[in-house]
């Protein structure tokens, strides 16, 4: 972490960002003796998919903002690159303060270790270790003291409406509580900022209004951008603001707060169309 940024901790900054994909084709993996591929495996073989292409994206305050637009529009894409999890072709992204497009691989893994929180949809915790050891994990990985992080970790699960549940396995939690494990994980050491895709596609309806308000809570409180992928419009009418992607570019945004889930939807795909 440098002492020596002009950013604030919680911002995020992203410029001029392109990632295209070459899509192999699987025409000689997939090819058996005797058998001739298909017209589709013949086109899909040697494609370019551009996911992103050109995004311009600021973020300056803490709070609870959203990401919305059609499937496969670039959303994931943009919120790995985000995260570290792959890099862009061209462009700059700045979270924090740190350049994460010019980090060499040593670097990344530390930016996504400690300054960095992702929420996924299939939560991702480990099925042998139960709520409060998959909590402290990214302490563990960085080789801190058990005593320490397990004072952590209580202290973030209890926040979280957890401390009856430290020693259940994945197995044992419900999908809101598996959930609640895997934003205390992401909240170990305290990140700027935390990013999460769809965090709510395997709940059901309770469960997701109770982690929306729970997110917007904790951007509010702890002074973090909390960033969302959703498709649902009651999601981002919890977020402060809404940016739109359409084919790998931001179309548009708007303040969504307290908007009428019916005319956010409207708004949104009013953007996804014309812009
Ligand atoms: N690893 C990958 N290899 C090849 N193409 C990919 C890969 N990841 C995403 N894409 C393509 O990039 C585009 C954007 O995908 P994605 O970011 O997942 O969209 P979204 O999350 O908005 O649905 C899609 O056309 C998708 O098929
Ligand atoms: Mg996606």
């Amino acid at each position: 972490m440098t002492q020596s940024t002009p950013l604030a901790d919680a911002a995020i900054s992203i410029r001029g960002v392109r990632k295209t994909y070459s899509v192999e084709g699987s025409v000689s993996a997939s090819k058996t003796a005797g058998k001739s591929s298909s017209k589709s495996e013949l086109k899909s073989s040697g494609r370019v998919v551009e996911a992103l292409r050109g995004v311009e994206l600021e973020i300056q305050e803490p709070g609870f903002y959203a990401v919305m637009g059609r499937s496969g529009s670039g959303k994931s894409t943009l919120l790995h690159l985000l995260a570290g999890l792959d890099r862009p072709d061209t462009g700059e992204i700045i979270v924090g303060g740190s350049a994460v497009h010019s980090m060499k691989e040593s670097e990344l893994v530390k930016y996504r270790r400690r300054e960095i929180g992702v929420i996924f949809q299939q939560y991702n915790l480990l099925p042998t270790l139960d709520a409060l050891a998959n909590t402290i994990l990214p302490g563990v990985l960085d080789g801190r003291p058990t005593k320490e992080l397990e004072a952590r970790g209580r202290e973030i699960l209890g926040e979280l409406g957890l401390s009856d549940r430290l020693h259940h396995r994945p197995e044992a939690l419900s999908g809101g509580e598996q959930q609640r494990v895997a934003i205390a994980r992401a909240l170990f050491f305290a990140p700027p900022v935390i990013l999460a895709d769809e965090p709510t596609g395997n709940l059901d309806s309770t469960s997701s209004a109770a982690l929306w308000r729970l997110l917007e809570e904790t951007a509010a409180q702890r002074k973090m951008i909390v960033l969302m992928v959703t498709h649902e419009a009651i999601a981002a009418s919890h977020c402060q603001r809404t940016f739109i992607l359409k084919d790998g570019r931001v179309a548009g945004e708007f303040e969504s707060h307290g908007l009428d889930p019916s005319q956010l939807a409207h708004r949104s795909s009013e953007l996804a169309r014309t812009a």
